[in-house]
């Protein structure tokens, strides 16, 4: 039986019953993956014709069901299929590690938000915007989004403190310095995409800051130039962080323009409203863009509906399935 690989054209002769992304790492095709179990959502690709057989789709949530994407990784081929492998030149292969690290520490950000910073004993390579599932012990996992980028022997998170979270709270009440974390990833496929050269918009909710941050300090890491619309969006004023940071990488990319949007209340240089509402007031037609979403679902939902409307082609508008909420 054949596969067809779109968008380069090439016939694959594969046997009944191999794995999707086996048989494309079999043939060097450009396709991003890092767990290769189900979980990280990087080896996503499009069924285009043809019947797969898929397991482990249940521990997906995709942004848009039954849009026939599969998780290479999890696809196994019966049939003659047609694959569309996504920005082929934009593949990244961080192959999965579960490392130690040591919370170095916890600084206080807002009423409810922490800083976690980690040592890793190891290296971790990932992309700008993917994110880790934190072990703090057997019963308290979670995922969060790294702030910064790859390559040094820190990691930064932003935790959101939840009334009754389970992991929240036992961050909040008992991680102290010194603590040992398991780390394990990357994960993720909402990352910065480095083709591009047109304009970005970057989209964050709360904590849905921190991969936004990574987003941004990747543009400028590797001396992009792309215009960059940064919209904010918190609950009320007590609820801002990181301005100085943002501030700072304005000096850095004066092309970046950031917008802090506060839902209720008001703050000097601050707007009102909601992200959709400022996005909608800002523009008519969003052509071009590539926009990175990160934050509660309820938001990445509509901000991805509007910008789809405005004329984001749906390739091209990057959410996790795990939207870095903090929560
Ligand atoms: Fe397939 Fe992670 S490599 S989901």
């Amino acid at each position: 039986m054949e596969i067809f690989v779109r968008p380069m054209q090439r016939t694959l002769q594969v046997a009944a019953g191999v794995n999707l992304l086996e048989a494309l790492r079999a043939h060097q095709l450009p396709v991003s993956y890092s767990c290769m179990a189900g979980r990280c959502g990087t080896c996503r690709c499009k069924l285009v014709n043809g019947h797969v057989l898929e397991s482990g789709r249940d521990l997906q949530r995709p942004l848009a069901p039954d849009d026939g994407y599969v998780l290479a990784c999890q696809t196994f081929l019966t049939e003659s299929c047609t694959i569309e492998l996504p920005e082929p030149d934009e593949a990244v292969v961080h192959a999965a590690k579960i490392l130690k690290a040591t919370v170095i520490a916890v600084e206080e950000q807002t009423h409810d938000i922490k800083r976690l910073r980690l040592k890793i004993a190891k290296p971790l390579d990932y992309s700008p915007g993917q994110y880790a599932q934190l072990q703090f012990t057997p019963d308290h996992i979670r995922p969060y989004s790294m702030a910064g980028l790859a390559g040094g022997d820190e990691l930064e998170f932003h935790v959101r403190l939840v009334p009754d979270g389970r992991v929240t709270g036992y961050i909040a009440e008992r991680l102290q310095v010194g603590d040992a974390v398991r780390v394990s990833g990357p994960l993720g496929s909402a990352y910065l995409r480095r083709r591009h050269t047109g304009p970005m918009l970057c989209v964050a909710g709360g904590t849905g800051l921190a991969p936004i941050l990574s987003i941004v300090r990747g543009v400028v890491a590797a001396g992009m130039d792309n215009p960059i619309h940064l919209y904010f969006g918190v609950r009320s004023e007590r609820d801002v962080y990181g301005r100085a940071w943002l501030a700072d990488l304005q000096r850095q990319h004066p092309q970046l323009q950031v917008h802090v949007v506060l839902a209720s209340g008001t703050l000097p240089g601050c707007r009102s409203g909601l992200v959709t509402q400022a996005i909608a007031q800002d523009w008519r037609d969003l052509d071009g863009f590539r926009a990175y979403l990160c934050g509660a679902p309820p938001m990445v939902e509509a901000t991805a509906h509007l910008v789809r409307q405005m004329g984001v082609e749906a390739d091209h508008i990057y959410a996790d399935a795990f939207y870095a909420s903090g929560t």
